[in-house]
């Protein structure tokens, strides 16, 4: 199947663009997206790409090094990097592929790795989050991907319960691509996007969240693309990029819009779309990717901004209010006039079941709350209890097809996460959705529910499923799940 931007409708966005361009001189834009602050805004300098080790052969063996000292924001930071940088290497990946990876943590704390999205056994020296790295070891992880593999963006990330927040937020992360051969070459420009979030002092020292912070989940003052501050992207018109856009903030959510025009969807999570899509705003929670085929029509500087996201708050529980994230400008797409034209884009969709005409095999629910704890503040609970590494809370039969209802009763959202299979979603909040939708994080508006199908397909093994703002599971939001 083919695809394309009409001209008109293109031509339509980019007088839209020009009106909100306009539009900026008179204060519409709030806050770091105005008009002059748009011009002072090259600080960042062009947007580099993280290193992209790529597998060769069916196989991709890689050394990452976990270690403090990497330069952020254009300046020497203790932020915490993979091989000396943050984000990590990006790691290429076929369907079919194995990944073999040494951990080795010259951190001064455990940690450990986890392979976000990625559908792979959850057991032995897989995407096992019970592993726990010291300080001053190596692990050999590997991982095997199906050859079904769906083809998208995907990540890693430390997944040592306790210090998960601390350590994305420090820095460590990186990019997952599983592409197939041929699937780059439609596009003019293949970019990956990594957002972070984080807070440094004048002297480059990561600023710790308060209790407080922890609780509400922490939010940096710098927003980062691929750890530079306002970067610029620089393109032509009529040319086709595809960005794969991470969210590798630890409790942010990003909503994204480029200036006056569309994104077309291609997939969340790592799945292919039925079809893509056209959306002018397109919303992330922490954990999630985007897929997206960008294409302005003319010449200009265009803001890739996030709007404010109100991710609800204490509620009358605690004082300390709610939790609305600022406008932002992440990063400027300039682009030059060059009448390119490409052609249509041919679209392979994933083939993923869509369970919504499957029989279910069982029925759950599971109730994601805060509640009042003993001195310490709020308790993370999910179904009433906090995180138990040696307590299974779940247990599935390998194979079968659950409906999962994921209950909100609290005053602020929570993302749900599931490890190995991803899912289908339902109904997100607010009715049934009309697509097909998969993701591996959905997030769980406040005060309401969340319908999803999950076949657990392919591993059995012992694995958990959490709250994706990184602080609240660290403070107990995660549960044992075991499929056999
Ligand atoms: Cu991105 Cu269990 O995590
Ligand atoms: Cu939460």
């Amino acid at each position: 199947m083919t695809y394309e931007l009409s001209r008109r409708r293109a031509l339509q966005l980019a007088a839209l663009g020009a009106a909100s361009a306009v539009a900026g001189g008179v204060g519409l834009w709030r806050s770091a997206a105005s008009r002059d602050e748009l011009a002072a805004s090259t600080g960042g300098g062009d947007l580099t790409m993280p290193e992209i080790l790529a597998s060769e052969g069916g196989l991709l063996q890689v050394h990452l090094e976990a270690a403090a000292g990497v330069r952020l924001a254009g300046q020497d930071t203790s932020a915490l990097g993979y091989n000396g940088t943050s984000p990590g290497p990006t790691l290429r990946l076929r369907p079919g592929d194995t990944l073999q990876v040494d951990l080795a943590n010259r951190l001064a704390e455990p940690t450990n790795l986890h392979v976000h999205g990625l559908h792979v056994s959850p057991e032995g020296n897989g995407d096992n989050v019970f592993i726990e790295v010291a300080p001053g070891e190596t692990f050999a992880y590997e991982y095997r991907l199906p050859d079904d593999h769906p083809t998208g963006t995907f990540w890693y990330h430390p997944h040592r319960h306790g210090l998960v927040a601390d350590q994305l937020y420090g820095g460590l992360a990186g990019a997952i691509i599983v592409a197939s051969d041929d699937a780059e070459g439609q596009f003019d420009e293949n970019r990956v996007l990594v957002v972070s979030d984080i807070t440094l002092d004048e002297d480059g020292r990561v600023v710790q969240p308060s209790f407080q912070q922890r609780m509400m989940g922490r939010e940096g003052r710098l927003l980062l693309v691929n750890g530079q501050v306002q970067p610029t992207l620089t393109g032509r018109s009529g040319a086709r990029e595809r960005w794969r856009v991470v969210n590798a903030c630890s409790s942010r959510f990003l909503r994204l819009r480029l200036d006056g025009t569309e994104f077309l969807v291609l997939g969340f999570d790592g799945i292919h779309a039925r079809e893509p899509r056209q959306q002018q705003e397109v919303v992330l929670a922490p954990g999630n990717r985007a897929d997206l085929a960008v294409e302005v029509a003319s010449e200009g500087r265009y803001r890739l901004l996030t709007e404010p996201y109100d991710r609800g708050g204490m509620g009358r529980m605690m004082r300390g209010g709610g939790m609305t994230s600022e406008r932002a400008l992440l990063a400027v797409y300039d682009v030059a006039a060059e009448s390119t034209s490409s052609t249509p884009l041919r679209w392979e969709a994933a083939e993923v079941e869509d369970l919504r005409d499957v029989a279910v095999d069982a029925l759950r629910e599971l109730v994601f709350d805060v509640g009042m704890g003993g001195g310490r503040g709020m308790r993370f609970m999910i179904d009433g209890r906090e995180f138990d590494p040696d307590r299974v809370d779940t247990e599935v039969r390998m194979g079968a097809v659950e409906e999962w209802v994921l209950r909100n009763p609290s005053p602020m959202d929570h993302p749900f996460h599931l490890h190995v299979w991803s899912f289908e979603v339902l109904d997100a909040g607010d009715g049934p959705l009309q697509a097909p939708e998969w993701r591996d994080v959905i997030n769980i508006p406040a005060g309401r529910e969340v319908r999803i199908r999950v076949r657990f397909a392919d591993f059995g093994g012992r694995t958990v499923y959490h709250c994706h703002i990184l602080d609240h599971e660290d403070l107990g939001m995660m549960s044992v799940i075991v499929a056999s």
